[in-house]
């Protein structure tokens, strides 16, 4: 409830700072239960968004049969905090992949590795050679079915369950001559010819398993915090980052090739069949005239004769298309015609869906996007890919340091989830790959990341610099910074995740909030150690005219963005957000070198397979 002293009340977006909840007057047609009478209206205090609020830790573990499949999974058994022990008696169906099988007892009895994707750790499985033929099960790679009941194996071992075999269910052997990874530790580069049976190593599957985690990390987090999941288009027809690197989205390619294809089959009509075909229209024409002119002519005599002219004039009109139909793309005034193309325009695939985020965000609030991005850069590094997910928040009413915060908060959230749900995938990692990640997400957990401008970051790359620190790029104010130097400020100077912000406005997009200095923009990046930048964000330009500048400053043209202009003509509001990039944050939780390992089917220049 405002009073008059609030100005132009309509089609204004209003931040309330101070006011008062009261119970409204009852009466007819009041439909409130509380009304907030306002007392103070500005835009410049600080709202905080709910302090972190983590999700339960899950459930405790306890054997249980999956609810729709017929099997109790070994995370149930194995995952237990006595390893299963406290499980010994217990009939289970359980299934898996022969990690190793070896023979025992010449012959008569068989120990598996098995195991199920569930979790990292493996159940021994003793099967008898009275209950199938050994042989077929012990390869690496083999699929077992099998009924049994759980035993304490003997004192000594490291075991502490074990499986004793009553049934085997069912089998799925192993081409041994042709499967890809007969032995141990198949090396990352031969993985990856192999991205359909890649998953069922032990590296890649806790990597997997890190990635789901994180994934629900992100849901829980964002849900948490009353964020609206919104789901952006992977079509679009805008560019948001303005740097080309779009990948097209085109039918014309196809069907161009069709009609090439029709067009020897069929060859076009010549010009000479075009004449032949005015001259029956011309002769037809003529007919009907001959006919409508003499007297004796009946009513039908003439209807049939219009038949006739009528399919002589189809015919030809028809012929004339089909001869001007000629091989390559549609063209109109020297350019690729794209009205003939699917949507009646270029089309590409999303870069990011922070646009269409904003008009959620300015409706309805705090918003939130998780969904595939592209981009065609040509970058052959171990920190791009052509296909990407990438986490976007967008937060109505937020300036840049709220934007930084809930980046903080959420990142911070994401090591701890992981290292309260995903332990012994991390130890996976940690024994592997890099010895140093369980440390890692402890340290972010625990720290408070370190904010610089941009102009502090130059100043200490300078120093780094005359301090004989070597770096490829150059350093100097104006510069975007290279990976060398996020790298060399996260890793070395500071030893933990830094937040730059305030970066000069030539070097970022058209839609982040110009300083006061008239030089920087609203922009900061969070770089982490091992990784370089994992997010970039920005409070938005929220003030119509000063959009309107950046566009025409930036030479990007206006009509592609009227409607994002409609969000500052119409209830304009601060708001500010983010992308997370979501292989570089589990490259940063792993440990894992290459990007190309942490998404399931990486594509990159010159590799789409599957
Ligand atoms: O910094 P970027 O380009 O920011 C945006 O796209 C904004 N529109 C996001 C927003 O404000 N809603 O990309 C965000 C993050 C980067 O920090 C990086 O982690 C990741 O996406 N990223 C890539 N990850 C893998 N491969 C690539 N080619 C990537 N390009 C960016
Ligand atoms: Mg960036």
């Amino acid at each position: 409830m405002f009073d008059a002293s609030v100005p132009n009340l309509s089609e204004l977006a209003v931040t309330i700072d101070d006011g008062c909840l009261k119970i409204p007057l009852q009466g007819k047609g009041t439909k409130y239960k509380i009304q907030l009478s306002v007392e103070k209206v500005t835009d410049d205090e600080e709202t905080r968004p709910p302090s972190d609020h983590l999700a339960a830790a899950v459930s405790s573990p306890s054997v249980q049969r999956a609810r729709f499949s017929n099997h109790v999974s070994l995370k149930s058994i194995l995952c237990r905090p006595d390893g299963g022990a406290g499980l010994a008696g217990q009939r289970v169906r359980i299934f898996g992949w022969v990690r190793t099988g070896r023979l025992q007892g010449k012959g008569s009895f068989a120990f598996l590795e098995v195991n199920d994707g569930s979790c990292p750790a493996y159940l021994q499985v003793m099967v008898d050679a009275s209950l199938t033929d050994l042989s077929k099960l012990i390869a690496k790679g083999t699929c077992v079915v099998v009924d049994g009941c759980l035993k304490l194996p003997p004192q000594g071992t490291k075991q502490k369950i074990e499986l004793k075999v009553e049934e085997v269910v069912a089998v799925g052997t192993v081409d041994q001559v042709t499967y890809p990874f007969p032995k141990n530790k198949p090396s990352l580069e031969h993985l990856r010819k192999f991205l359909h049976l890649r998953a069922r190593t032990n590296l890649m599957a806790s990597v997997a398993r890190i990635r789901n985690a994180l994934a629900f990390a992100t849901h829980s987090f964002f849900q948490s915090q009353s964020f609206l999941y919104v789901q952006t288009p992977i079509i679009t027809t805008s560019d948001c980052e303005g740097a080309g690197e779009m990948f097209q989205v085109t039918t014309l390619i196809s069907s161009t090739e069709k009609l090439e294809r029709d067009l020897i089959e069929n060859p076009p009509p010549t010009e000479a069949d075009v004449e032949a075909a005015r001259l029956v229209v011309k002769e037809r024409g003529e007919a009907v005239a001959q006919l409508k002119a003499s007297k004796e002519a009946s009513k039908e005599t003439i209807t049939a004769s219009v038949a006739e002219l009528n399919d002589a004039k189809l015919s030809l009109s028809r012929t004339v298309e089909i001869s001007r139909l000629k091989p390559g793309l549609p063209k109109k005034d020297g350019e690729t015609d794209y009205s003939q193309d699917f949507f009646g325009r270029q089309a590409f695939l999303s870069v990011s869906g922070q646009l269409q985020l904003e008009s959620y965000a300015c409706a309805l609030g705090s918003v939130y996007t998780f969904g595939p991005t592209f981009r065609a850069e040509n970058s052959h590094t171990s920190r791009h890919l052509a296909e990407f997910w990438m986490v976007e928040p967008e937060l109505a009413l937020a300036d840049l340091e709220e934007d930084m915060d809930c980046a903080e908060a959420y990142v911070r959230h994401m090591c701890t989830w992981l290292l309260d749900n995903c332990y012994d995938d991390l130890e996976v990692m940690a024994e592997n790959v890099d010895y140093g990640c369980i440390d890692r997400l402890k340290l972010v957990a625990s720290t408070p990341f370190v904010r610089i401008t941009y102009t502090d970051a130059i100043e200490l790359l300078k120093k780094a610099m005359a301090q004989r620190q070597k770096f490829e790029n150059q350093v100097e104010w104006g510069i975007d910074l290279a990976s060398e130097h996020e790298r060399y400020l996260t890793e070395i100077v500071f030893q933990k995740p830094v937040i730059v912000y305030n970066y000069p406005k030539g070097i970022k997009a058209f839609y982040m909030r110009v300083n006061d200095d008239g030089k920087t923009v609203a922009a900061m990046d969070v770089l982490v150690p091992k990784v370089g930048e994992l997010i970039g964000g920005s409070q938005r330009e929220e003030r119509y005219a000063v959009l309107m500048n950046r566009l025409e400053e930036m030479g990007l043209p206006v009509e592609p963005y009227e409607w994002y202009l409609d969000l500052r003509r119409h209830g304009t509001v601060k708001h500010s957000g983010f992308g997370l990039g979501f292989e570089r944050m589990v490259l940063f939780a792993t440990g894992m070198e290459n990007i190309r390992d942490v998404i399931p089917f990486p594509r990159y220049p010159g590799r789409a397979d599957l």
